[in-house]
């Protein structure tokens, strides 16, 4: 779907900071796509790009086999900025030279800028006010023919640069990066004076649009949509409810193994807010039969998802007639990471996954293009309340991988809670925000303890807190003792079964955010 009529595109050489790149485009308002370095020049003309970036990336651009993108991309007379190894593979496609730096340049440097008008436009160069972020090893060291210096840094005679005649720029910095101060001035300037675009796109634009995409591609067939409880798969059906009404059916499987309420105030809004049909399974023996005895928790795992799947194809079968499954994917779920090879790599994660492939149905996958916080925005749009919007995020196996050991009624129970006290503490306190996840663990052993005067031979809960970006890496929150204390003396007075509780202070890697 080609839906948005003014975009920019950006072509992924690696870099690290490539989907920052994208959040700062988006930032202004502009839509913005990522794609691979190789992507063909046809496809790029396709996309009618009113922008194009080329990003940073780890290698150079003089090494054998380092990533190129279509030179002709600089001949389609749509603005092209460069960034850093971008920037370096302009120079050196269009006849300049690049080399190794004898001095590298990493961390902040100042710009002294030359040309104060494109790029640089209502930027001055007094010094102190455009501090810029370099990481280079490599650096331009002559310019190819009809391009000129902008600006110049310490180390770097060329850190900006521009063609004489086109719409092609380049800096040997990263505007994207919070340090370069004037960085979002920058990114402005290319938007909005050399692309010409205009700051249009906004959630409300966002919902226009998909709404009609929706509209034509469904036609008057049916749509499922698992209903997880999570962000993610409400949004995406609260989207495609608006868009066709009636035509969406979604499925929530209750498999047992959610917690106290999670799914409560969602399936309340839905049923109060909007007449979306929403079949309610209740599969709990279904899924607590599975699970007894089972301990390793792959099998937990692949138990989990297979009853699932089960389950919804079985409600599906039941439905007839439908055509399209819709999904909750994100975009970092779907953008592809660029191996160096040339090859692409695509995350692996963990959803629904497998449905579709079983099921034979087409998807609709409406949040492809936007990141957790733009999902958030969207879900406050459409009315969603703010309590299903700002939950933390929940694994698909639910407390089952939350338990150590197997899973029964009691041991649930018992972890249920604990979980509980740990959300409303979180909450009152104002830390629930704050963190990534915070949760309860049951551990699968008992401790000596002593209570009143008796001895007692109880279970441990653990307390799960970290701070994360985007769960590939995570630390443990740095909780006020306090709170620790608070959460913990809750936990073993209120819950039965419980005589300890201690804090897990392990970052991912090398440990995970959940604890199978
Ligand atoms: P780990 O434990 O791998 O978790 O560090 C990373 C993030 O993913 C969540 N998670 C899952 N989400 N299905 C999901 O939808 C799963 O099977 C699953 N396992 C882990 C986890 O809560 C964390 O946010």
């Amino acid at each position: 779907m080609n839906i948005h009529s003014e975009k920019i595109l950006i072509l992924d050489f690696g870099s690290q900071t490539t989907q920052l790149i994208a959040r700062r485009i988006r930032e202004q308002k502009v839509y913005c796509e990522i794609h691979p370095f190789h992507t063909d020049l046809a496809k790029i003309k396709e996309l009618k790009a009113s922008g194009l970036i080329l990003s940073g990336g780890p290698r150079s651009v003089y090494d054998e086999g380092a990533p190129k993108c279509d030179p002709g991309v600089f001949e389609l007379g749509i603005p092209v900025l460069g960034i850093c190894y971008g920037a370096q593979l302009m120079v050196q496609e269009m006849g300049g030279k690049v080399e190794k730096a004898s001095k590298r340049e990493f961390g902040k440097s100042v710009l002294d800028i030359t040309f104060t008008d494109g790029l640089f436009s209502g930027l001055g160069s007094t010094s102190g006010e455009c501090q810029v972020w370099m990481s280079h090893g490599d650096r331009i060291e002559q310019l190819p023919k009809e391009f000129i210096v902008s600006a110049t840094s310490e180390h770097s005679p060329y850190a900006a640069i521009r063609h004489q005649s086109k719409a092609l720029v380049g800096v040997q910095f990263h505007p994207e990066v919070a340090h370069t101060l004037i960085g979002t001035d920058i990114l402005r300037n290319f938007l909005f004076k050399i692309c010409n675009c205009s700051p249009t796109w906004t959630m409300g634009s966002f919902i226009d649009t998909t709404v009609e995409a929706i509209q034509q591609k469904v036609g008057s067939d049916q749509v499922i949509c698992a209903l997880s409880g999570g962000v993610d798969s409400a949004v995406t059906a609260a989207l495609i409810h608006r868009a066709i009404g009636d035509q969406l059916t979604c499925i929530y499987v209750n498999n047992g193994l959610m917690r106290t309420g999670e799914t409560a105030t969602l399936l309340k809004f839905f049923a109060e807010t909007t007449h979306l049909k929403v079949i309610d399974v209740d599969a709990v023996d279904y899924f607590l039969d599975e699970l007894q005895g089972v301990i390793d928790p792959e099998i937990k795992r692949k138990k989990i998802g297979y009853g699932f799947i089960k389950i919804f194809e079985e409600e599906a079968k039941k439905l007839g007639n439908v055509k399209y499954l819709a999904q909750g994917t994100l975009y970092p779920d779907v953008i592809e990471s660029v191996a160096l090879d040339g090859g692409t790599v695509i995350k692996s994660h963990h959803n629904v996954g497998g449905l579709p492939e079983i099921m034979k149905l087409d998807l609709i996958e409406p949040l492809r293009e936007l990141f957790k916080d733009e999902v958030r925005l969207l879900g406050l749009e459409l009315g969603l309340p703010e309590e299903a919007v700002f939950r933390q995020p929940f694994p698909g196996p639910g407390l089952g991988i939350r338990i150590m050991g197997e899973v029964s009624r009691e041991r649930l129970d018992i972890l249920r809670q604990a979980d509980v006290i740990v959300l409303e503490e979180m909450k009152r306190s104002g830390w629930y925000r704050k963190v990534w996840q915070s949760f309860a663990v049951l551990l699968p052993i008992q401790t000596v303890g002593v209570m009143g005067d008796e001895r007692t031979y109880e279970n441990v809960i653990a307390l799960r807190c970290v701070d994360s970006l985007d769960a590939m890496t995570a630390d443990w929150s740095k909780l006020p003792y306090e709170l620790i204390g608070r959460i913990s003396n809750r936990i073993i007075n209120e819950v039965h079964g419980v005589n300890r509780v201690v804090f897990d202070v392990s970052s991912k890697p090398p440990s995970t955010i959940e604890w199978e």
